[in-house]
Order: structure tokens, then C-alpha cells, then sequence
């Protein structure tokens, strides 16, 4: 069978072991190299392993890179759909080979040593030649592979050739949801082996909670000595266990790493221990002896030009952006990330769920019917990628769980790597999700289940499985949520109903956000491309841009709401203010407390909180005559490596005196004075001046991809019922007193269902005051409204907008924490979210008053007492119809919608909707709101 098509996972490659480096010579082989694609196997050129083969008519291409984003080839893009016939073990014919080939200088000094070629990632298949020899192949494609080849290195020029396979067996193991992108995407070194070298070790760094005692031992393949400086052992045999006292444990939240040297005759090792000890005892997990609580993400490897490909730089800026985010722990999805990224984890502190890489969800589409999972032809290929990860990755403390793999469905394979992994490092437990039973893993983990399922299994009263035995051990088991909340586009919604159940019960240990960051590819037309972009037979759209993180990185409000949800320390204001801390490990001395009065948004008075034990008394305020808010912050109190003095940990708020509602004066004038109403409609064309489109009833929003969701899809209702096309009928103008009374009848084609929209319109002094009174009329049922308010339109000139109300960011029914009171001021633009593909975005909530201006001047708008507010320079239908965010083109106006409410976001694009609390419902409502003019 040829190699591509093997079952087997390799040959010629090296035993698996630890990545490190030593003061031992290395090459680094990154770089440029020559390159040529070809559209199959059959296509490649011959002989290019050949030392004297001519590549001077090549293209160059950059290691590490992904071939598909430096012009060859296309990415595509499936979640769970292998682009290729289900025909294991065969790829088809139809495979893109990428040939490599560099030169590379070897010193004479090398001479009498060995050498390793090493490859830390190539994806899916490879063959090597070093001087024409051929050194073997290897699939795996997140997974590092060592050849020996000090046999055919020689002194001056050698010559690496290296033939690429987009598909391979192994892609019938590497089915996880993201773009395929192929080539050689992680760095390749030579590395020399001295005599006496060191090929592997094995820290053992444990931490007894009880004593505060360490325990070391550093198991090794040749005599080794050790030296920890810190500790007072020096050149110590490195396999003797040496039991130290007064050790400082490792923990995420303080990651402390004692420097260490292994040394050895043929080389000196730099280590960074970590002391920590993992068990699950009594049902829960423990990291040294305590429960410990993940506030997680999923995170694959991303950067929006480079794939994943990444840099040092990204890996670290995503764990800032983690740690400043208050996320404590990280689950590799699906696969083990770039070695440097542990290093990165172990030095500023995550918990780490190393994931292997495997995923044969594709095979759920026939059943699982030929999973490999489940095929003892396969056995060997699961044992070497659990091998691979485990030996490359053991020695991090960060990493405290390992995971099988994503969505494999179930099988003896499975079984075979927890086992293999159990005993290689009885010190880790093994997670994997698929198995449903739990029957070969130490951890009950799920995804997506909705919230009154996890308070079932906090109280360990899930449904029983129907063998005892194995209900009895996941009963016992912890419990965490290796996915939930779908970030995917506006959301998620629901996050703090979850925190509040891991809070509660000991056995919900947390979960993990899907996922960190869109995988958009940054694309000269389109802004950022998705699945479909790239002409993909089969694709799943925008299904890829699910993260926290928008594509360049920037935080999306889901993530600013995640942050607020999971923060490490709760602030009450009460009589006094209450601190409570919820940190595993930390105490709160690294946190100062600072407050400040505002009274409409404007600061008052300000100071620092003298806390002690959890508690401090309110501060002495000054009165204030409007509506004020005590804002209390935790920050840190002096840098930490992973953000600066002041940087917001933790914030509350709360109302010190409510705003004065406003006494209606009598009507003197008729609204007809401060504005024009269009004689036939009823509708307001201009108010001082100012031409306007004026408010009508507005029901509809662009579809969020949560609307649209997976399985319940809300959208779908939304559209059968008509809500984006409804009408409106003029039942008559007439007076009330002072007032212009409009009713209205708002009504799709082809449903007796309708909504009477009663606008009236009064004045009260310089202001137009307008009531909305809506009453839905014939069968709503439950169908959740998309929202209910009024829309209406500006000149385009408009371009900012201050407001009184939540803020800065948007702010929706279940996704509303991160959004504090206060005044704030943006310009149109800024007010717009960017999600990937467009949908409803930006919307302020509980806004007391708002002014939208430009050079001519503008509109101020208050509410009674409050509305939420969306400004933008298109409307909801085009919104809606957009598909990238390049679509979206400024006209001449700006549309504003002044809302009673939304509906809720839930999390729907991949698991449950909104919550029944969030929903809106068709019940009879009003909308205050008073208009007035504002000068240029
Ligand atoms: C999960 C899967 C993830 C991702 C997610 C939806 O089932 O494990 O890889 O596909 O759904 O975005």
C-alpha cells in the first residue's frame, strides 16, 4: 500500500519524546524554501529527492506556512463533512502534493555527533529525503516527528527534500471543524546529539498540600545530574526522589516555575519546574488539594493570514488577552498546539486541557459506520498520536488533563490510548467527551447541554445509564463543559445561568467557551472570508467564526460579557461593601479598590476602598441632586507579567439615588409647533428643521446566527410568520386634547395576526413627547418577537451619539453584565460590532436620554424612563440581506431604532435558545420617548 494510504502512521521516524531545548547545536531549517505544488500524486515531479534535481524554475514558499494562503491552491472549509469520499484508508486521487526542497550548511564541528531532523508539524502527510536517502514518512499533522540522520548529514551543502500530501489516511483522524490547509506550517530543525546526549526526561515535580512539601524526581534515558539553585540541589543524581521543603506550588493563578539544569555528559538542559499534583478524589478534581473552578475558552490556532501558522508573538498575545479576560484554563481544540504555547502557559499561568490530535466526526454522517475509532486496523495510528502529544508535552505543569481527541465517537482505540496515557502518567487524568458513558476517562465532560440539565448533574441526579456499574463510576466522576455558550457571531447569550451552577455545586468544575477566535481569512473583498468564500463543493458557510475573539483579535463583546460573568472576585454594595473572593489559590492583596460617584455619568467624587477581610464601609458621599451610581473596581494593584497596574479585574455597581421622573407639564402648544407631520400618514417629517423619517413600529432584526441556530431556529419562525415584511395601515389621525393621536394597523401579507401601533404625540415645553402603544391582536402564541420599538431615520450628516444608559459596548437581554452605567459618547461607526457576517449588532441598552449629532446639529432623545438604542447608517434588512461585512455601503441617512426590548441572544447556533425569561413575547406595551432639537 502506498504510504499516503497506509493505516500505518509513519516509518523510519524516531521514538516519540519530550520537546526541549539544550546547549546541544541546532539549525534552524525556517526559512524560504524552493517549492512546487502539483494537482496529484501522479503530477509531482520525479526525482526532485534527487540532491542534483533542478528546482531553479520553482516558487519559493515560506516555512513554516500553509501552501493554500501564500497563493497555491484554495483553503476549505467543513465543520464536520470530509471533503472526500468515505474510503478509508484511501485519499483521493485528486491530492494536492507539495514538494519541498532547501539547502542547508552543516559546520564541521558536527562531525562525531548524531542529528535529528525534527518537523513539529506538517500537515497531513510527508516524506523526507536528506541527501537523496530517504528517511521515512509520517502523518499526524499536529504532532512532531523526529528522524535520525546523522548517518547521511555530511559536513558544507545537504540537501532536504520533502513531498507533501493535502489528504492522507491520517485525515480520516484529522476531521476537526476548521479550514484544511496543508504544507509544512511548524518549524523544522536539525538538532545535533552530542555523545551522551540526553534523548528524553520526565519531570515529576509534585506538591503535597498537606506538608508544603515538593517532591522531584527527573526520570531520564542516560545518567543525569540536576540542579535546581532555588531549592539548594546541586548536580544531584536527576532520578533520585528528592523531597523538598517549603516548596511554592504551581498554580494557574500563581504560576511559579523554579529554574532548573539537567545535565548530562553530552549536554545541559534548561527546565522550568512547576510543583503541582493533580488528583480526582471525593468526585471533584484537585489541583494541590483544592476544587479547582475552569473559566475556559477552546482555542485553535489562529491568525487571520497565516492560519496556523503562528507566530510567538500571537501565542503570547492570546494568553494576555486570556488572562486579562479573567480565563483561567484552556482546552487545545483539537489537537496540541505549538510547543511554544505551553512554555507561554507555564509561565503566566493556565490551566491547560492538552487535546490530541483526532477527530473522525465526518463518520457520524453514515452512522459511524467505519469509524475508526472502532477498527483495530487503526489501533497503532491512535497509540502513536497519544504517544507523540504525552511524550512531547509531559513535562508542563500547565498541562493538567489530557484529552483523547474531538468527536471520534466511541471505540476500543479510544480505550486503548486512555489506557496507554494512564500508564505513561498516572499523574493526569484522561478527558474525552465521545465517551458518553464515561467508561474510560476520569472526568464527565459534555457539550452544550442546556442549564437545567447541568444543575441535575451539579447534584450528581443526572439520568441514570442502564449498567449500574458504569453509572456508579460517572456518577462519581466531575463534571465540566469541554464546550458550551457558541460564540458564534452576536453572543452568546445565558452565560452567567451556567457560572451560577458551577458556583453552586462543587461538582460542576466550569467549562470552556466555544471558541477563542473566528477563523476569518483576511481577504482583499470580502473583509474576512468564511466557508463558500473560496468556491468549496461542500462547505458550512460562516460556521468557522464562532470565537470570542474577532479575526484580528480584537475582543468581541461576548468576550467582554465572559470576562464580567467569570470575574475572580464578587463586589456587593450594601450597607458596606463586600469583597468576596473567588479565586482557587490567590488571596486579594495584589488588588486595590477604588470608587467613584457619578451623577448622570459625570464624575463626582472618587477614592480608594480601605478593604479588610472581605469588607469596607461605604465611603462618605456627597449629595447629589440627579441620578448617581457608586462604581466600586477591583484592579491590580502593581503590574503582573500579564498586565499593568490599574488594569480592571472586577467592577459593581450600584444606584445611589434615583433620577427624579420627570412631571409632565400641561400641553401649551400642539405638537404641530415643534414638528411637521405629514398630513396623509400621520408621520413625522421634521422636527425643527431637521428633516426626519419619523418613528413607525418596528418588529424585525438581522438575524444573529443564533436566531438562525443549528437545530431550533427561531429565524425560520420569524420569517414563516412574516416579521420581515410587515405593513402598515393608517386606521386615522385624529385629537385627543392636546394630542395628534395616529393608529395604525402593522400586519405581514398572508397572516390575520397584526399589531395596533397607537402613536401619541403631545408636547411638553420645547420637547415632542411621542407614547407608543402597542397591542398585539389574533394568535401570537410564543413566537418571540425579534423586537419591539420604533424605527426611524436621520440624515446621513448624523455621525456621533452620546448617551446616558449601559455602555460602551452592546448589551442584550441575557448578555447585558459586561455593560455598566454611565455616559459615553462614539462616533456612528463605532457603534457597529463587526461580525464577521453582518447581523443584528450594537445595541445600548436602558438608555435615559441620547443626542445623535453632526455639523448641522441633531436630536437629543429621552426616554421615560428608558430605551434601548441602535444607530447605524443601514438598515435591518440590509443588514440582514449583507453577507460580508464589505456589503454593508453608507447611504444618506442614519437609522436609529428606540427599543422597549429584544429578544434574548441564547446560544442556539450550537445549543440551546433563549432562556424563557429572555424571551419577548407579543404582550401589550409602551415606549415613552420626548424628541427635541439640538442646535449646530
Ligand atoms: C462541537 C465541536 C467543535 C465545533 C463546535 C461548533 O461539536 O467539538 O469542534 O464544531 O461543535 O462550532
Amino acid at each position: 500500500m502506498s504510504y499516503y494510504a497506509d493505516f500505518a502512521p509513519g516509518s523510519g521516524r524516531r521514538f516519540p519524546r519530550a520537546a526541549f531545548t539544550s546547549d546541544a547545536p541546532r539549525i534552524d531549517l525556517n526559512g524560504v524554501w524552493r517549492f512546487h505544488l502539483s494537482p496529484t500524486i501522479a503530477a509531482a515531479p520525479e526525482g526532485m529527492h534527487d540532491p542534483g534535481f533542478d528546482d531553479s524554475g520553482w516558487d519559493e514558499l515560506a516555512v513554516p506556512s500553509h501552501w493554500q494562503l501564500r497563493g497555491h491552491g484554495a483553503p476549505a472549509y467543513t465543520n464536520m463533512l470530509y471533503p472526500f469520499p468515505l474510503d478509508p484508508p484511501f485519499p483521493p486521487d485528486e491530492n494536492p502534493t507539495g514538494d519541498y526542497r532547501r539547502e542547508f550548511e552543516v559546520p564541521e564541528s558536527w562531525d562525531g555527533m548524531g542529528a535529528v531532523l525534527r518537523f513539529e508539524g506538517v500537515d497531513s502527510c510527508f516524506k523526507a529525503w536528506l541527501n537523496g536517502h530517504e528517511l521515512g514518512f509520517s502523518t499526524g499533522s499536529r504532532l512532531p516527528t523526529e528522524f535520525d540522520v546523522g548517518e547521511v548529514l555530511r559536513p558544507g551543502r545537504n540537501v532536504l527534500a520533502v513531498r507533501v500530501h493535502q489528504w492522507s489516511a491520517g485525515s480520516y483522524l484529522e476531521d476537526q471543524d476548521m479550514w484544511w490547509l496543508s504544507g509544512i506550517f511548524r518549524d523544522v530543525q536539525l538538532i545535533a546529539r552530542p555523545p551522551g546526549a540526553l534523548d528524553d526526561f520526565f519531570v515529576h515535580a509534585g506538591y503535597d498540600h498537606v506538608t508544603g512539601r515538593g517532591t522531584l524526581r527527573v526520570d531520564t534515558t542516560v545518567p543525569a545530574t540536576l540542579t535546581v539553585e532555588e531549592l539548594g540541589l546541586r548536580d544531584v543524581p536527576a532520578d533520585r526522589e528528592h523531597v523538598l521543603d517549603g516548596v511554592e506550588p504551581w498554580s494557574a493563578e500563581i504560576p511559579r516555575l523554579y529554574d532548573a539544569v539537567l545535565a548530562t555528559e553530552g549536554e545541559r538542559v534548561r527546565l522550568r519546574i512547576g510543583f503541582r499534583t493533580v488528583t480526582v478524589e471525593d468526585g471533584l478534581l484537585k489541583v494541590n488539594g483544592k476544587r479547582v473552578l475552569f473559566r475556559g475558552v477552546n482555542r485553535h490556532e489562529w491568525h487571520p493570514r497565516d492560519g496556523r501558522a503562528l507566530s510567538e508573538a500571537t501565542m503570547r498575545e492570546d494568553i494576555l488577552l486570556m488572562k486579562r479576560h479573567n480565563i483561567n484554563a484552556v482546552r487545545t481544540s483539537h489537537y496540541p498546539p505549538h510547543p511554544r504555547f505551553l512554555e507561554l502557559c507555564d509561565e503566566l499561568g493556565l490551566w491547560v486541557i492538552d487535546e490530541c490530535d483526532l477527530e473522525t466526526h465526518g463518520f457520524h454522517d453514515v452512522d459511524w459506520r467505519g469509524n475508526p475509532s472502532a477498527d483495530p486496523r487503526w489501533r497503532e495510528a491512535y497509540l502513536d498520536r497519544i504517544r507523540r502529544m504525552v511524550e512531547r508535552d509531559k513535562n508542563h505543569p500547565s498541562v493538567i488533563m489530557w484529552s483523547l481527541g474531538n468527536e471520534s465517537g466511541a471505540g476500543d482505540n479510544l480505550r486503548a490510548m486512555a489506557e496507554w496515557a494512564r500508564s505513561r502518567d498516572p499523574g493526569r487524568p484522561v478527558h474525552y467527551e465521545h465517551d458518553r458513558d464515561s467508561r474510560y476517562v476520569d472526568v464527565y465532560s459534555r457539550m452544550y447541554p442546556p442549564v437545567d440539565e447541568v444543575e441535575q448533574i451539579g447534584r450528581r441526579a443526572e439520568k441514570p445509564l442502564d449498567d449500574a456499574e458504569a453509572d456508579a463510576h460517572r456518577r462519581g466522576l466531575p463534571f465540566i463543559l469541554c464546550e458550551y455558550a457558541h460564540a458564534m457571531g452576536n453572543g452568546p447569550g445565558g452565560l452567567s445561568e451556567y457560572q451560577e451552577l458551577f458556583e453552586r455545586h462543587p461538582r460542576c468544575q466550569g467549562g470552556f467557551v466555544w471558541e477563542w477566535i473566528d477563523h476569518g481569512i483576511a481577504h482583499p473583498e470580502l473583509g474576512y472570508a468564511y466557508g463558500g468564500d473560496f468556491g468549496e463543493e461542500l462547505h458550512d458557510g460562516n460556521f468557522v467564526t464562532d470565537g470570542l475573539l474577532f479575526p484580528d483579535r480584537t475582543p468581541s463583546p461576548g468576550l467582554i460579557e465572559y470576562k464580567k460573568v467569570i470575574e475572580p472576585v464578587r463586589i456587593t454594595i450594601g450597607d458596606t461593601i463586600v469583597i468576596e473572593n473567588r479565586y482557587d489559590f490567590r488571596d486579594l492583596s495584589h488588588l486595590a479598590f477604588t470608587w467613584r460617584l457619578e451623577e448622570e455619568g459625570v464624575t463626582v467624587a472618587e477614592g480608594v476602598l480601605d478593604v479588610r477581610d472581605g469588607r469596607a464601609p461605604l465611603p462618605r458621599l456627597p449629595a447629589t441632586s440627579g441620578e448617581t451610581w457608586l462604581t466600586v473596581r477591583a484592579v491590580l494593584a502593581a503590574d503582573e507579567p500579564w498586565a499593568s497596574a490599574g488594569h480592571e479585574v472586577a467592577w459593581s455597581q450600584a444606584l445611589v439615588r434615583p433620577a427624579v421622573r420627570r412631571t409632565t407639564a400641561p400641553h401649551r402648544r400642539s405638537p404641530e409647533d415643534l414638528g411637521t407631520f405629514d398630513p396623509v400618514t400621520g408621520r413625522l417629517v421634521s422636527l425643527g428643521g431637521l428633516p426626519v423619517d419619523g418613528p413607525r413600529l418596528d418588529l424585525w432584526r438581522a438575524p444573529t446566527d443564533n436566531d438562525i441556530g443549528m437545530f431550533e431556529s427561531v429565524e425560520r419562525e420569524w420569517r414563516a410568520a412574516g416579521l420581515h415584511r410587515v405593513r402598515h395601515r393608517l386606521l386615522g389621525v385624529s385629537r385627543d386634547g392636546g394630542e395628534l393621536v395616529v393608529r395604525t394597523r402593522v400586519a405581514p401579507a398572508a397572516h390575520d395576526r397584526a399589531m395596533l401601533a397607537t402613536y401619541r404625540w403631545s408636547t411638553e415645553e420645547d420637547r415632542l413627547q411621542l407614547v407608543l402603544e402597542v397591542e398585539p391582536i389574533g394568535d401570537w402564541e410564543d413566537l418571540p418577537l425579534p423586537r419591539l420599538g420604533l424605527r426611524m431615520a436621520l440624515p446621513g450628516w448624523i455621525s456621533r451619539v452620546e448617551w446616558f444608559g449601559r455602555g460602551p459596548g452592546e448589551a442584550y437581554a441575557d448578555s447585558r453584565r459586561a455593560a455598566r452605567i454611565g455616559r459615553f459618547a462614539m462616533t456612528v461607526d463605532e457603534m457597529q460590532t463587526p461580525y464577521v457576517r453582518p447581523q443584528e449588532n450594537g445595541n445600548r441598552a436602558d438608555v435615559r436620554w441620547a443626542t445623535l449629532t453632526g455639523e448641522k446639529g441633531g436630536l437629543r432623545i429621552a426616554g421615560d424612563p428608558t430605551f434601548d438604542l441602535t444607530v447605524r447608517r443601514w438598515t435591518s434588512e440590509d443588514l440582514d440581506a449583507a453577507k460580508h461585512l464589505t456589503d454593508l455601503v453608507p447611504g444618506d441617512k442614519v437609522y436609529v431604532n428606540l427599543d422597549i426590548a429584544q429578544n434574548g441572544l441564547g446560544t442556539a447556533s450550537c445549543g440551546p435558545g433563549v432562556l424563557p425569561q429572555y424571551r419577548l413575547l407579543a404582550r401589550p406595551a409602551s415606549l415613552t420617548v420626548a424628541f427635541s432639537r439640538v442646535d449646530a
